[in-house]
């Protein structure tokens, strides 16, 4: 079933074209890798499709739902939630306040004492309760990460942006935190994610997205989009004669 129609995105900043004419569909429950070359434009994508930016062409549907002209924290309501690639948490707040603010603002939650289950089940997710009471601001880059993964996990997403989770841990906080995403995809997450790392994508993703230049020029299994030829020269330059 699709989750998420995304068609005929278009975005420019000024005379920057970042995304072309951009369409797909993201399917309930898979993990969807979304891969390109740097300044392709998957995270204008995201901002995009979580309502940060607004398209100047396109819509995206999500569950069937227009949500463009929909403001960010509604759009988190309805299900979908991210984390970002420089990570966003409030410093200045508790790891568990961190939680908090995802449960209070994210999907069903009527009653605060929901909101305050929520919080406590992301926290024991990403194995962060025993700093339950440490300010973010004196967290190391892992533990900030995964702050930001529970914060986007106790908004009870249905769809989870992730934009390059990984990006500068060494290979074993690297692995730490694929499990705890892995994890988090077992639990009925739809998964969208951003990475760089080949090695992660292909042994992650049921299927992959391949962005250049701000448009689609691949998408299917790991193994299509890896013996793509599009693909082998926007990563390593046309072949020179
Ligand atoms: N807020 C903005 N204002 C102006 N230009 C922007 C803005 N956001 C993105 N861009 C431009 O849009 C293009 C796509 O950027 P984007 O950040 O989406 O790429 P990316 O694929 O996420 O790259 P990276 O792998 O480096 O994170 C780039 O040319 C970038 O400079
Ligand atoms: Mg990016």
């Amino acid at each position: 079933m699709t989750l998420l129609e995304v068609k005929g995105i278009s975005k420019y900043f000024g005379g920057v074209r970042a995304l072309k004419d951009l369409s797909f569909d993201v399917i309930q429950g898979e993990f969807l890798g979304l891969i390109g070359p740097n300044g392709a434009g998957k995270t204008t994508l995201f901002n995009i499709i979580c309502g940060e930016y607004k398209p100047n062409h396109g819509y995206i549907k999500f569950k069937g739902e227009n949500i463009i002209s929909l403001q960010p924290y509604d759009i988190c309501k309805k299900g979908i939630s991210r984390t970002y690639q420089l990570v966003k948490p409030f410093l200045n707040l508790t790891v568990f306040q961190n939680a908090l603010v995802g449960a209070l603002f994210g999907r069903d939650k009527s009653d605060s004492r929901k909101a305050v289950e929520f919080a406590e089940e992301a926290l024991k997710l990403v194995g962060l309760q025993d700093k339950r009471d440490v300010l973010v601001k004196h967290l190391s880059t892992l533990d900030r990460k995964k702050v930001e993964l529970a914060r986007a996990v106790a908004t009870n997403p249905i769809l989870l942006l992730l934009d390059e989770p990984v990006a500068g841990l060494n290979p074993k906080e690297t692995e730490e935190v694929l499990t705890i995403i892995n994890e988090i995809h077992k639990n009925d997450v739809t998964i969208f994610m951003i990475e760089h790392d080949m090695k992660t994508i292909m042994s992650y993703s049921n299927r992959i997205i391949v962005l250049h230049n701000g448009e689609k020029i691949a998408e299917g299994t790991p193994r299509e989009v890896a013996s793509n030829n599009q693909v082998i020269e926007a990563y390593l330059g046309a072949p020179s004669c």
